[in-house]
């Protein structure tokens, strides 16, 4: 049996990460291929309760140990979930992949590169790595984004990154373009209307 295909859509907060990988999932299940949607972090029940601890603002903690939990956290769903989905021709659809934490992490808290890179694969694999398809959504303008996280409720409590200033913000933004570059990783406007950026993901998976 042929091993499913690992799609990664990336991007920063409030760029509808969740909504194509939804819209892509019916469109790959309208083609009776098995498709499951993850999301990091996340996605097996050790990894929510870790994540849990990682969106709570309340929790002050170290840049490293944001890299510890993020990496827990996917080395779990990685062996638990994506892994043998895979491996049993199941397509996997995940909104984020470490290249999130080169980005909020690197970019964004000052945690370099080539540690961020070490860890993860030393508890993932590099399958996990180099997913078959993978891309970054992008908001022309930071001010969408955060009307975005605000009409989800999220900065009413605070999360430890949504909630973060303006500067933040916009070295995640920053830091996508470059990783997008350094991974060549094609960028898909998000501010185009929701169908057209699905049909740009489409397109880039040739389906
Ligand atoms: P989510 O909103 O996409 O569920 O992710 C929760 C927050 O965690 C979001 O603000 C992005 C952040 N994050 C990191 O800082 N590093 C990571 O490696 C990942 C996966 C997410």
């Amino acid at each position: 049996m042929p091993t499913g295909k690992y799609i990664v859509i990336e991007g920063g907060d409030g760029t509808g990460k969740t909504t194509q990988a939804d819209m892509l999932q019916k469109h790959l299940e309208s083609q009776d291929i098995n498709v499951i949607h993850l999301k990091e972090p996340g996605g097996s029940p050790v990894a929510e309760a870790i994540r849990s601890v990682i969106v709570d603002g309340t929790l002050p903690r170290t840049p490293m140990t944001n890299i510890l939990l993020f990496t827990a956290n996917r080395h779990e769903l990685w062996h638990d979930r994506i892994k043998p989905a895979l491996e049993a021709g199941t397509w996997v659809i995940a909104t984020r992949n470490y290249w999130s934490t080169l980005v909020y992490q690197g970019h964004g808290e000052g945690v370099s590169e080539s540690i961020i890179t070490a860890i993860t694969a030393t508890f993932t694999e590099q399958a996990y790595m180099n997913p078959d398809y993978g891309f970054i959504l992008s908001l022309d303008d930071l001010a969408t984004s955060k009307d975005r996280i605000s009409e989800r409720g999220a900065l009413d409590k605070p999360d430890t990154f949504e909630s973060k200033g303006t500067d933040f913000q916009q070295r995640i933004h920053d830091g996508y373009l470059a990783i997008a570059e350094t991974y060549h990783l094609p960028i898909i406007s998000a501010s185009q209307p929701i169908e057209v950026v699905a049909e740009a993901i489409r397109d880039q998976l040739h389906i």
